[in-house]
């Protein structure tokens, strides 16, 4: 990594974002039960509404259920927009602003289908993406290695991209051994607030000195930031990632948390004042 924080316009797409979402993969749809219920929900709606007007002979009785069909329905096609495309705007922009030279090794925990390893593998020709994965089929349609690797393919990334079967709460790499860790809509898949945690200590862990760390997600990056102010990490920030990225409406907006991991011996003077106060304690990394 070489510059500053990532910056995401949610208006205009630039013409490089719209090049790196040109993609040949096929990257399935992240926890499928939840739109597929929107919609059902919604179709559901429209019927009984049809039903009632039918009934009763009049079009205003049938108003409450369609009008509440619509929300469901609308939430359905934005859910989809941003499962299919939106995120992979708003991560094509990400990447692309986030100074990468090309040879950075990368790691992308919870990579599933490889939507944002394989968008960041194709910004790193001399470089490696790594995903760790479960392979949950609940929270990504058709999510396998084989359908990651496949995409790899597809993308012409095969060369760079590494897949490993892991949980990352306890991730098997050693210290220190990434540029650039990232995540998206992956760690508020563990349940637990102590597991997104150690989730989040792991990332810093495999982490270099001076490394980068992208976060996205719906729920918990509050946590997140806080967690990475524990572990010492430089420069946190949170912001939201705008309309491309909401889940159904503004009400599952994902949210990005980004840090640095502070160059080997540097002690930030917020950090020494902390440790000071506490008589020469400090939080275990
Ligand atoms: C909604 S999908 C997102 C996948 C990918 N990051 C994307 O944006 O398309 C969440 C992913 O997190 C993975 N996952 C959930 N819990 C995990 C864990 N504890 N360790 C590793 N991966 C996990 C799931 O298998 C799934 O692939």
């Amino acid at each position: 990594m070489r510059q500053g924080p990532p910056s995401y316009n949610a208006g205009a797409v630039s013409e490089g974002t719209a090049d790196l979402t040109r993609r040949k993969g096929d990257y399935g749809f992240d926890a499928p039960l939840l739109p597929a219920l929107m919609g059902a929900t919604g179709v559901f709606l429209a019927v009984v509404g049809l039903v009632i007007a039918l009934r009763g002979g009049s079009l205003s009785n049938a108003t409450g259920p369609w009008l509440a069909a619509v929300f469901f329905l609308l939430s359905a096609s934005l859910y989809v927009y941003t499962t299919r495309v939106g995120k992979f705007v708003v991560w094509a922009d990400l990447l692309q602003h986030a100074g990468l030279r090309g040879d950075e090794h990368l790691l992308d925990m919870g990579s599933g289908r490889g939507a944002v390893l394989l968008m960041a593998a194709k910004l790193l020709p001399a470089g490696m993406a790594v995903g760790l994965d479960l392979w949950r089929s609940i929270d990504q349609s058709g999510n396998r290695m084989e359908t990651a690797l496949a995409n790899a393919e597809a993308e012409g990334v095969r060369d760079r991209v590494q897949l490993h079967t892991g949980d990352m709460s306890e991730m098997p790499f050693p210290d220190d051994a990434f540029d650039i860790v990232l995540s998206s809509m992956s760690i508020h898949n563990i349940k637990t607030a102590a597991g997104r945690s150690r989730a989040v200590s792991e990332a810093v862990r495999v982490l270099r000195p001076g490394g980068r760390l992208l976060v996205a997600d719906i729920i918990a990056t509050g946590e997140y930031a806080n967690r990475l102010h524990e572990l010492r990490m430089e420069d946190v920030r949170r912001r939201p990632l705008g309309w491309r990225f909401w889940y159904g409406g503004p009400w599952v907006a994902a949210s990005l948390v980004t840090a640095r991991k502070p160059a080997a011996g540097a002690e930030t003077a917020a950090h020494r004042r902390m440790r000071i106060s506490r008589g020469g304690e400090t939080p275990r990394m």
